[in-house]
Protein backbone atom coordinates (compact mmCIF):
# COMPACT_ATOMS: atom_id res chain seq x y z
CA UNK A 1 0.00 0.00 0.00
CA UNK A 2 0.86 3.39 0.43
CA UNK A 3 4.82 4.01 0.72
CA UNK A 4 6.64 4.94 4.22
CA UNK A 5 9.79 5.80 2.64
CA UNK A 6 11.09 9.61 3.08
CA UNK A 7 8.82 9.39 6.54
CA UNK A 8 9.29 13.33 8.28
CA UNK A 9 7.80 12.53 11.85
CA UNK A 10 8.15 15.38 14.37
CA UNK A 11 11.73 16.99 13.29
CA UNK A 12 10.13 18.33 9.79
CA UNK A 13 6.42 19.41 12.01
CA UNK A 14 8.26 21.68 13.77
CA UNK A 15 10.42 22.84 10.94
CA UNK A 16 7.36 23.66 9.27
CA UNK A 17 5.41 25.39 12.56
CA UNK A 18 8.84 27.48 13.09
CA UNK A 19 8.67 27.79 8.93
CA UNK A 20 5.32 29.25 8.80
CA UNK A 21 5.62 31.72 11.65
CA UNK A 22 8.97 33.21 10.61
CA UNK A 23 8.57 32.77 6.72
CA UNK A 24 6.62 36.45 6.58
CA UNK A 25 8.79 38.08 8.85
CA UNK A 26 11.77 36.80 6.74
CA UNK A 27 10.45 38.15 3.37
CA UNK A 28 9.80 41.49 5.42
CA UNK A 29 13.26 41.97 6.71
CA UNK A 30 14.96 40.86 3.17
CA UNK A 31 12.55 43.19 1.56
CA UNK A 32 13.46 45.57 3.54
CA UNK A 33 16.94 44.92 3.01
CA UNK A 34 16.76 44.34 -0.80
CA UNK A 35 18.73 41.51 -1.29
CA UNK A 36 15.60 38.74 -1.87
CA UNK A 37 15.52 36.86 -4.81
CA UNK A 38 13.70 38.18 -7.22
CA UNK A 39 10.92 35.44 -7.41
CA UNK A 40 8.40 37.41 -10.35
CA UNK A 41 11.51 37.16 -12.96
CA UNK A 42 10.36 33.13 -13.51
CA UNK A 43 7.36 33.96 -15.62
CA UNK A 44 8.71 37.87 -16.00
CA UNK A 45 9.07 38.15 -19.88
CA UNK A 46 5.22 38.58 -20.74
CA UNK A 47 4.84 41.54 -18.07
CA UNK A 48 5.99 44.92 -18.20
CA UNK A 49 5.54 45.82 -14.53
CA UNK A 50 6.41 43.97 -10.94
CA UNK A 51 3.34 42.50 -9.55
CA UNK A 52 2.17 44.11 -6.93
CA UNK A 53 4.01 43.77 -3.43
CA UNK A 54 0.40 43.02 -1.64
CA UNK A 55 -0.87 40.45 -5.06
CA UNK A 56 2.85 38.94 -4.69
CA UNK A 57 1.72 38.01 -0.89
CA UNK A 58 -1.82 37.07 -1.84
CA UNK A 59 -0.58 34.84 -4.54
CA UNK A 60 1.81 33.17 -2.85
CA UNK A 61 1.45 29.66 -1.18
CA UNK A 62 5.03 29.44 0.30
CA UNK A 63 4.34 29.91 3.78
CA UNK A 64 2.25 26.89 3.74
CA UNK A 65 3.68 24.66 0.70
CA UNK A 66 7.37 24.73 2.36
CA UNK A 67 6.28 21.55 4.10
CA UNK A 68 6.44 19.53 0.63
CA UNK A 69 9.80 20.60 -0.08
CA UNK A 70 11.39 16.77 0.11
CA UNK A 71 8.68 15.69 -1.95
CA UNK A 72 8.77 18.51 -4.80
CA UNK A 73 13.17 17.46 -4.65
CA UNK A 74 12.63 13.77 -4.82
CA UNK A 75 9.61 14.58 -8.06
CA UNK A 76 12.65 16.75 -9.58
CA UNK A 77 15.02 14.22 -8.94
CA UNK A 78 13.17 11.48 -10.67
CA UNK A 79 12.06 13.95 -13.36
CA UNK A 80 15.47 15.15 -14.28
CA UNK A 81 16.72 11.16 -14.03
CA UNK A 82 13.99 10.60 -16.82
CA UNK A 83 15.06 13.49 -18.88
CA UNK A 84 18.56 12.70 -19.03
CA UNK A 85 18.10 8.50 -19.64
CA UNK A 86 15.28 9.79 -22.95
CA UNK A 87 18.10 11.83 -23.83
CA UNK A 88 15.40 15.18 -23.47
CA UNK A 89 18.71 16.97 -21.40
CA UNK A 90 21.71 15.89 -21.41
CA UNK A 91 23.09 12.88 -19.19
CA UNK A 92 25.85 14.99 -18.07
CA UNK A 93 23.64 18.34 -17.40
CA UNK A 94 20.77 15.68 -15.85
CA UNK A 95 23.69 14.50 -13.43
CA UNK A 96 24.22 18.06 -12.42
CA UNK A 97 20.57 18.70 -11.75
CA UNK A 98 20.29 15.60 -9.53
CA UNK A 99 23.59 16.32 -7.66
CA UNK A 100 22.17 20.15 -7.51
CA UNK A 101 18.83 19.28 -6.15
CA UNK A 102 19.95 16.20 -3.68
CA UNK A 103 22.48 19.14 -2.12
CA UNK A 104 19.39 20.85 -1.58
CA UNK A 105 17.70 18.62 -0.13
CA UNK A 106 20.70 17.97 2.51
CA UNK A 107 21.08 21.26 3.37
CA UNK A 108 17.27 22.21 3.81
CA UNK A 109 17.66 19.02 5.94
CA UNK A 110 20.52 20.06 8.25
CA UNK A 111 19.02 23.58 8.32
CA UNK A 112 21.86 25.43 5.91
CA UNK A 113 19.75 26.66 3.91
CA UNK A 114 16.68 28.44 4.49
CA UNK A 115 13.66 28.53 2.46
CA UNK A 116 13.21 31.97 0.52
CA UNK A 117 9.76 33.37 1.44
CA UNK A 118 9.59 35.67 -1.84
CA UNK A 119 9.74 32.73 -4.12
CA UNK A 120 6.07 31.82 -5.11
CA UNK A 121 6.01 28.45 -4.00
CA UNK A 122 7.95 25.79 -2.92
CA UNK A 123 8.69 24.50 -6.55
CA UNK A 124 9.87 27.74 -7.92
CA UNK A 125 12.01 28.14 -4.46
CA UNK A 126 13.91 24.63 -5.55
CA UNK A 127 14.47 25.73 -9.04
CA UNK A 128 15.62 28.92 -8.38
CA UNK A 129 17.79 28.11 -5.56
CA UNK A 130 19.05 25.36 -8.07
CA UNK A 131 19.63 28.12 -10.75
CA UNK A 132 21.25 29.89 -8.19
CA UNK A 133 24.00 27.09 -8.17
CA UNK A 134 24.05 25.71 -11.40
CA UNK A 135 23.52 27.97 -13.44
CA UNK A 136 21.85 27.63 -16.98
CA UNK A 137 21.71 24.12 -16.37
CA UNK A 138 19.71 24.20 -13.31
CA UNK A 139 17.02 26.17 -15.76
CA UNK A 140 16.60 23.02 -17.36
CA UNK A 141 14.97 20.96 -14.76
CA UNK A 142 11.74 22.61 -15.72
CA UNK A 143 11.43 21.23 -19.36
CA UNK A 144 8.93 18.94 -19.52
CA UNK A 145 6.72 20.00 -16.73
CA UNK A 146 4.73 22.65 -15.35
CA UNK A 147 3.79 23.56 -11.83
CA UNK A 148 0.40 22.33 -12.37
CA UNK A 149 1.07 18.56 -12.50
CA UNK A 150 4.67 19.04 -10.53
CA UNK A 151 1.98 20.49 -7.37
CA UNK A 152 -0.34 16.97 -8.01
CA UNK A 153 2.88 14.95 -7.51
CA UNK A 154 3.91 16.84 -4.84
CA UNK A 155 0.76 16.52 -2.97
CA UNK A 156 0.26 12.98 -3.57
CA UNK A 157 3.49 12.13 -2.36
CA UNK A 158 3.18 14.10 0.45
CA UNK A 159 -0.53 12.47 1.56
CA UNK A 160 1.03 8.73 0.66
CA UNK A 161 3.09 8.98 3.79
CA UNK A 162 1.13 11.18 5.79
CA UNK A 163 -1.19 8.30 5.50
CA UNK A 164 1.01 5.82 5.96
CA UNK A 165 1.73 7.43 9.79
CA UNK A 166 -2.17 7.86 10.72
CA UNK A 167 -2.30 4.15 9.80
CA UNK A 168 0.03 3.33 12.36
CA UNK A 169 -0.70 5.59 14.83
CA UNK A 170 -4.81 4.52 14.55
CA UNK A 171 -3.18 0.86 14.93
CA UNK A 172 -1.59 1.62 18.32
CA UNK A 173 -4.42 3.45 19.52
CA UNK A 174 -6.53 0.10 18.45
CA UNK A 175 -3.89 -1.87 20.13
CA UNK A 176 -4.25 0.24 22.87
CA UNK A 177 -8.03 -0.52 23.05
CA UNK A 178 -7.82 -3.93 22.92
CA UNK A 179 -5.40 -4.41 25.74
CA UNK A 180 -7.75 -2.01 28.05
CA UNK A 181 -10.50 -4.31 26.79
CA UNK A 182 -8.94 -7.66 27.74
CA UNK A 183 -8.69 -6.38 31.24
CA UNK A 184 -12.18 -5.54 31.15
CA UNK A 185 -14.29 -8.91 30.00
CA UNK A 186 -16.08 -9.25 33.13
CA UNK A 187 -16.48 -5.60 34.36
CA UNK A 188 -20.33 -5.41 33.76
CA UNK A 189 -21.78 -1.47 32.76
CA UNK A 190 -24.87 -0.90 31.39
CA UNK A 191 -25.32 -1.01 27.64
CA UNK A 192 -27.73 2.17 26.60
CA UNK A 193 -29.90 3.68 23.72
CA UNK A 194 -31.45 6.89 24.21
CA UNK A 195 -28.79 7.14 26.95
CA UNK A 196 -31.27 5.43 28.82
CA UNK A 197 -29.56 2.13 30.58
CA UNK A 198 -30.82 -0.53 28.39
CA UNK A 199 -29.07 -4.07 28.65
CA UNK A 200 -26.14 -5.52 30.00
CA UNK A 201 -22.73 -5.28 28.33
CA UNK A 202 -19.26 -5.14 29.33
CA UNK A 203 -16.83 -2.05 29.52
CA UNK A 204 -14.53 -4.27 26.91
CA UNK A 205 -17.16 -5.00 24.49
CA UNK A 206 -18.33 -0.86 24.69
CA UNK A 207 -14.65 -0.28 23.88
CA UNK A 208 -14.56 -2.96 21.36
CA UNK A 209 -17.53 -1.27 19.60
CA UNK A 210 -14.86 1.40 18.75
CA UNK A 211 -11.87 -0.79 17.99
CA UNK A 212 -14.15 -2.16 14.92
CA UNK A 213 -14.25 1.75 13.96
CA UNK A 214 -11.19 2.20 13.94
CA UNK A 215 -10.72 -0.98 11.95
CA UNK A 216 -12.73 0.76 8.84
CA UNK A 217 -11.35 3.80 9.37
CA UNK A 218 -7.70 2.07 8.68
CA UNK A 219 -9.89 0.17 5.63
CA UNK A 220 -10.56 3.79 4.82
CA UNK A 221 -7.00 5.39 4.70
CA UNK A 222 -5.47 2.58 3.16
CA UNK A 223 -8.15 2.42 0.29
CA UNK A 224 -7.84 6.56 -0.10
CA UNK A 225 -4.06 5.68 -0.28
CA UNK A 226 -4.27 2.71 -2.61
CA UNK A 227 -6.46 5.31 -5.11
CA UNK A 228 -4.20 7.99 -4.93
CA UNK A 229 -1.25 5.94 -5.90
CA UNK A 230 -1.13 7.75 -9.64
CA UNK A 231 2.26 9.25 -11.14
CA UNK A 232 0.85 12.68 -12.36
CA UNK A 233 3.79 14.37 -14.31
CA UNK A 234 3.70 14.47 -17.97
CA UNK A 235 0.81 16.00 -17.68
CA UNK A 236 2.65 18.88 -17.97
CA UNK A 237 -0.11 22.51 -18.01
CA UNK A 238 -2.96 20.46 -18.79
CA UNK A 239 -2.38 18.51 -22.60
CA UNK A 240 0.22 16.81 -20.95
CA UNK A 241 4.01 17.42 -23.43
CA UNK A 242 5.48 17.37 -27.31
CA UNK A 243 8.86 15.74 -25.62
CA UNK A 244 9.35 12.03 -26.07
CA UNK A 245 9.13 11.64 -22.24
CA UNK A 246 8.81 8.61 -20.29
CA UNK A 247 6.41 8.23 -17.79
CA UNK A 248 6.74 5.18 -16.63
CA UNK A 249 10.50 4.87 -15.86
CA UNK A 250 9.38 8.30 -13.44
CA UNK A 251 6.80 6.31 -11.98
CA UNK A 252 9.21 3.25 -11.08
CA UNK A 253 11.76 5.70 -9.69
CA UNK A 254 9.57 7.74 -7.56
CA UNK A 255 7.32 4.33 -6.54
CA UNK A 256 3.93 4.85 -7.79
CA UNK A 257 1.59 1.87 -9.16
CA UNK A 258 0.25 3.70 -11.53
CA UNK A 259 0.72 6.76 -14.02
CA UNK A 260 -2.26 8.66 -14.38
CA UNK A 261 -4.77 8.20 -17.77
CA UNK A 262 -5.33 11.74 -18.61
CA UNK A 263 -3.83 14.97 -18.45
CA UNK A 264 -6.55 17.20 -17.58
CA UNK A 265 -7.50 14.74 -15.30
CA UNK A 266 -3.88 14.42 -13.95
CA UNK A 267 -3.45 18.49 -13.20
CA UNK A 268 -6.94 18.91 -11.91
CA UNK A 269 -7.45 15.89 -9.69
CA UNK A 270 -8.38 16.47 -6.07
CA UNK A 271 -10.45 13.07 -5.31
CA UNK A 272 -7.21 12.35 -3.52
CA UNK A 273 -7.58 15.17 -1.28
CA UNK A 274 -10.67 15.08 -0.45
CA UNK A 275 -11.02 11.01 0.23
CA UNK A 276 -8.29 11.76 2.68
CA UNK A 277 -9.87 14.10 4.54
CA UNK A 278 -13.43 12.68 4.45
CA UNK A 279 -11.62 9.46 5.70
CA UNK A 280 -9.88 11.78 8.45
CA UNK A 281 -13.47 13.23 9.04
CA UNK A 282 -15.04 9.79 9.96
CA UNK A 283 -12.25 8.92 11.91
CA UNK A 284 -12.39 12.45 13.78
CA UNK A 285 -16.08 11.23 14.32
CA UNK A 286 -15.13 8.59 15.91
CA UNK A 287 -12.87 9.37 17.98
CA UNK A 288 -15.41 13.03 19.01
CA UNK A 289 -17.98 9.79 19.94
CA UNK A 290 -15.62 8.60 22.40
CA UNK A 291 -14.49 11.68 23.85
CA UNK A 292 -18.54 12.54 24.60
CA UNK A 293 -18.45 9.37 26.18
CA UNK A 294 -15.38 9.99 28.25
CA UNK A 295 -16.24 13.51 29.52
CA UNK A 296 -19.72 11.75 30.27
CA UNK A 297 -17.93 8.60 32.08
CA UNK A 298 -15.91 11.54 33.65
CA UNK A 299 -18.37 13.02 35.26
CA UNK A 300 -20.19 12.92 39.10
CA UNK A 301 -23.14 11.57 37.24
CA UNK A 302 -21.31 8.73 35.95
CA UNK A 303 -17.91 8.53 38.30
CA UNK A 304 -17.07 5.45 35.50
CA UNK A 305 -13.41 6.69 35.26
CA UNK A 306 -11.02 8.56 36.29
CA UNK A 307 -8.43 10.33 33.57
CA UNK A 308 -4.87 10.70 35.19
CA UNK A 309 -4.40 13.67 36.28
CA UNK A 310 -1.83 14.26 33.39
CA UNK A 311 -4.36 13.84 30.96
CA UNK A 312 -6.86 16.28 32.86
CA UNK A 313 -6.96 20.08 33.61
CA UNK A 314 -8.02 21.74 36.38
CA UNK A 315 -10.05 25.10 36.80
CA UNK A 316 -8.44 28.34 37.88
CA UNK A 317 -11.06 29.23 39.99
CA UNK A 318 -12.60 25.93 41.44
CA UNK A 319 -10.66 23.83 43.46
CA UNK A 320 -11.91 20.67 43.09
CA UNK A 321 -12.67 20.81 39.56
CA UNK A 322 -10.67 18.01 37.34
CA UNK A 323 -12.07 18.81 33.82
CA UNK A 324 -11.75 16.20 30.76
CA UNK A 325 -9.99 18.86 28.35
CA UNK A 326 -8.68 16.43 25.93
CA UNK A 327 -11.73 14.37 25.18
CA UNK A 328 -13.19 17.68 24.75
CA UNK A 329 -10.80 19.73 22.75
CA UNK A 330 -10.80 16.53 20.34
CA UNK A 331 -14.43 16.46 20.17
CA UNK A 332 -14.23 20.59 19.22
CA UNK A 333 -11.58 20.18 16.88
CA UNK A 334 -13.31 16.95 14.69
CA UNK A 335 -15.77 20.27 13.34
CA UNK A 336 -12.95 22.23 12.08
CA UNK A 337 -11.45 19.18 10.38
CA UNK A 338 -15.46 17.97 9.15
CA UNK A 339 -14.52 21.81 7.91
CA UNK A 340 -11.53 21.14 5.83
CA UNK A 341 -13.58 18.43 4.07
CA UNK A 342 -16.32 20.98 3.71
CA UNK A 343 -13.98 23.07 2.29
CA UNK A 344 -12.38 20.82 0.05
CA UNK A 345 -15.85 19.66 -1.48
CA UNK A 346 -16.72 23.39 -1.81
CA UNK A 347 -13.77 24.76 -3.62
CA UNK A 348 -13.54 21.92 -6.26
CA UNK A 349 -17.12 21.99 -7.01
CA UNK A 350 -17.11 24.98 -9.39
CA UNK A 351 -14.21 24.13 -11.26
CA UNK A 352 -13.77 23.84 -15.15
CA UNK A 353 -10.99 22.02 -16.23
CA UNK A 354 -8.15 22.29 -15.84
CA UNK A 355 -5.78 23.53 -13.22
CA UNK A 356 -7.26 27.09 -11.56
CA UNK A 357 -5.64 28.63 -8.90
CA UNK A 358 -8.12 28.30 -6.66
CA UNK A 359 -6.75 24.62 -6.27
CA UNK A 360 -3.94 26.25 -3.95
CA UNK A 361 -6.30 26.53 -1.26
CA UNK A 362 -6.45 22.94 -0.74
CA UNK A 363 -3.40 22.75 1.03
CA UNK A 364 -3.61 24.47 4.49
CA UNK A 365 -7.33 22.56 4.82
CA UNK A 366 -6.04 19.01 4.03
CA UNK A 367 -2.68 20.21 5.85
CA UNK A 368 -4.64 20.99 8.68
CA UNK A 369 -6.69 17.84 8.83
CA UNK A 370 -3.88 15.95 8.84
CA UNK A 371 -2.25 17.54 11.62
CA UNK A 372 -5.35 17.63 13.73
CA UNK A 373 -5.90 14.01 13.37
CA UNK A 374 -2.66 13.01 14.35
CA UNK A 375 -2.39 15.24 16.96
CA UNK A 376 -6.03 14.20 18.56
CA UNK A 377 -4.79 10.03 17.88
CA UNK A 378 -1.64 10.30 19.50
CA UNK A 379 -2.97 12.21 22.42
CA UNK A 380 -6.18 10.20 23.05
CA UNK A 381 -3.96 7.07 23.01
CA UNK A 382 -1.96 7.40 25.76
CA UNK A 383 -4.92 8.83 27.49
CA UNK A 384 -7.08 5.90 27.85
CA UNK A 385 -3.93 3.73 28.40
CA UNK A 386 -3.70 5.66 31.52
CA UNK A 387 -7.47 6.18 32.83
CA UNK A 388 -8.49 4.17 35.88
CA UNK A 389 -11.66 2.40 35.26
CA UNK A 390 -13.83 2.22 37.95
CA UNK A 391 -15.29 -1.10 37.97
CA UNK A 392 -17.01 -0.78 40.67
CA UNK A 393 -19.70 2.57 40.33
CA UNK A 394 -20.03 0.66 36.48
CA UNK A 395 -21.43 -2.84 38.43
CA UNK A 396 -23.60 -0.65 40.37
CA UNK A 397 -25.11 1.33 37.61
CA UNK A 398 -25.51 -1.53 35.86
CA UNK A 399 -27.76 -2.65 39.30
CA UNK A 400 -30.17 0.00 38.45
CA UNK A 401 -32.42 0.91 35.71
CA UNK A 402 -33.41 -2.72 34.87
CA UNK A 403 -31.37 -3.84 32.18
CA UNK A 404 -32.39 -7.07 32.91
CA UNK A 405 -35.89 -6.61 32.29
CA UNK A 406 -35.25 -8.29 28.70
CA UNK A 407 -34.20 -11.26 30.15
CA UNK A 408 -37.18 -11.68 32.64
CA UNK A 409 -39.06 -11.41 29.37
CA UNK A 410 -36.92 -14.15 27.80
CA UNK A 411 -37.42 -16.30 30.82
CA UNK A 412 -41.53 -16.33 30.52
CA UNK A 413 -40.85 -16.84 26.36
CA UNK A 414 -37.99 -20.23 27.74
CA UNK A 415 -40.95 -21.55 30.09
CA UNK A 416 -43.81 -21.49 26.69
CA UNK A 417 -45.16 -17.38 26.82
CA UNK A 418 -44.93 -15.96 23.66
CA UNK A 419 -43.10 -12.70 23.70
CA UNK A 420 -45.71 -10.08 23.86
CA UNK A 421 -47.41 -11.11 26.86
CA UNK A 422 -43.84 -12.04 28.51
CA UNK A 423 -42.82 -8.35 27.63
CA UNK A 424 -46.44 -6.86 29.04
CA UNK A 425 -46.39 -8.72 32.22
CA UNK A 426 -42.24 -8.13 33.00
CA UNK A 427 -43.32 -4.57 32.07
CA UNK A 428 -45.98 -4.56 34.82
CA UNK A 429 -43.09 -5.89 37.18
CA UNK A 430 -41.37 -3.09 37.03
CA UNK A 431 -44.11 -0.72 37.41
CA UNK A 432 -44.12 -2.45 40.43
CA UNK A 433 -40.48 -2.49 41.47
CA UNK A 434 -40.51 1.38 40.64
CA UNK A 435 -43.74 1.91 43.06
CA UNK A 436 -42.40 -0.45 45.39
CA UNK A 437 -38.78 0.70 45.38
CA UNK A 438 -37.43 -2.61 44.13
CA UNK A 439 -35.75 -3.86 42.10
CA UNK A 440 -36.06 -7.14 39.55
CA UNK A 441 -33.56 -9.22 41.89
CA UNK A 442 -35.08 -7.58 45.08
CA UNK A 443 -38.60 -8.59 44.69
CA UNK A 444 -40.42 -11.47 46.32
CA UNK A 445 -40.91 -14.94 44.66
CA UNK A 446 -44.66 -13.83 45.88
CA UNK A 447 -45.20 -10.97 44.38
CA UNK A 448 -43.46 -12.44 40.79
CA UNK A 449 -46.10 -15.32 40.92
CA UNK A 450 -48.61 -12.29 41.87
CA UNK A 451 -48.49 -11.46 38.52
CA UNK A 452 -47.87 -14.50 36.63
CA UNK A 453 -47.84 -18.21 38.37
CA UNK A 454 -44.97 -19.31 36.18
CA UNK A 455 -42.58 -17.73 37.58
CA UNK A 456 -40.20 -20.24 40.18
CA UNK A 457 -37.31 -19.85 42.20
CA UNK A 458 -35.38 -19.90 39.28
CA UNK A 459 -36.00 -17.11 38.07
CA UNK A 460 -33.41 -14.85 40.18
CA UNK A 461 -30.46 -17.06 38.39
CA UNK A 462 -31.93 -16.16 34.71
CA UNK A 463 -32.20 -12.21 35.63
CA UNK A 464 -28.79 -11.86 37.49
CA UNK A 465 -26.34 -9.80 35.35
CA UNK A 466 -24.01 -12.82 35.27
CA UNK A 467 -26.27 -14.91 33.54
CA UNK A 468 -28.21 -12.18 31.25
CA UNK A 469 -23.97 -11.07 30.24
CA UNK A 470 -22.66 -15.00 29.91
CA UNK A 471 -25.91 -16.23 27.84
CA UNK A 472 -25.29 -13.32 25.44
CA UNK A 473 -22.91 -15.20 23.69
CA UNK A 474 -23.51 -14.94 19.68
CA UNK A 475 -21.26 -13.71 18.07
CA UNK A 476 -20.48 -10.09 18.27
CA UNK A 477 -22.20 -10.59 21.83
CA UNK A 478 -21.29 -9.25 24.89
CA UNK A 479 -20.54 -12.86 26.81
CA UNK A 480 -16.87 -12.13 27.86
CA UNK A 481 -16.00 -15.59 25.72
CA UNK A 482 -17.55 -13.68 22.31
CA UNK A 483 -15.29 -10.34 23.82
CA UNK A 484 -12.63 -12.64 23.81
CA UNK A 485 -13.11 -13.83 19.91
CA UNK A 486 -13.81 -10.35 18.76
CA UNK A 487 -10.19 -8.97 20.66
CA UNK A 488 -7.81 -11.40 18.97
CA UNK A 489 -10.10 -11.04 15.17
CA UNK A 490 -9.06 -7.33 16.12
CA UNK A 491 -5.07 -8.55 16.47
CA UNK A 492 -5.24 -10.12 13.67
CA UNK A 493 -6.75 -7.61 11.36
CA UNK A 494 -5.48 -4.63 12.55
CA UNK A 495 -2.35 -5.73 10.63
CA UNK A 496 -4.77 -6.40 7.32
CA UNK A 497 -3.24 -2.36 6.23
CA UNK A 498 0.61 -2.93 6.86
N1 LIG B 1 1.30 27.03 -5.82
C1 LIG B 1 0.46 26.45 -6.79
C2 LIG B 1 -0.58 25.56 -6.11
O1 LIG B 1 -0.41 25.26 -4.99
C3 LIG B 1 1.26 25.60 -7.72
C4 LIG B 1 0.69 25.51 -9.10
C5 LIG B 1 0.74 26.84 -9.77
N2 LIG B 1 0.34 26.79 -11.13
C6 LIG B 1 0.03 27.88 -11.80
N3 LIG B 1 -0.30 27.71 -13.03
N4 LIG B 1 0.00 29.05 -11.26
O2 LIG B 1 -1.56 25.21 -6.66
Amino acid sequence: MVSCRGKSSCTILHFIVEQQGLIKELGRLRREEGDGLNMAKMWAGRFKKEVDEKVNDFNSSISFDARMYRQDIRGSIAHATMLGATGIIEQHEAQLIVDGLEGILADLDDGSLSINPEAEDIHMFVEAELTKRLGDTGKRLHTARSRNDQVALDLRLYLKDELCEIIEMVRELTLTICNLAEQHTGTVMPGYTHLQRAQPVTFAHHLMAYAQMFLRDMGRLSDAGKRMDEMPLGSGALAATTYPINREKVRELLGFARITANSLDGVSDRDFCIETAAAISTLMMHLSRLSEEIVLWCSWEFKFIELDDAYATGSSIMPQKKNPDVAELVRGKTGRVIGDLVTLLTMMKNLPLAYNKDMQEDKEAIFDAVDTVKLCVTTMTPMLATMRVLKDNMRAAAAKGFINATDCADYLVKKGLPFRDAYKITGQLVALCIDTDKTLETLELSEYQAVCDVFDEDVYKAISLETCLGERKAVGGPSPSSVEKQISRVRLLIHEHD
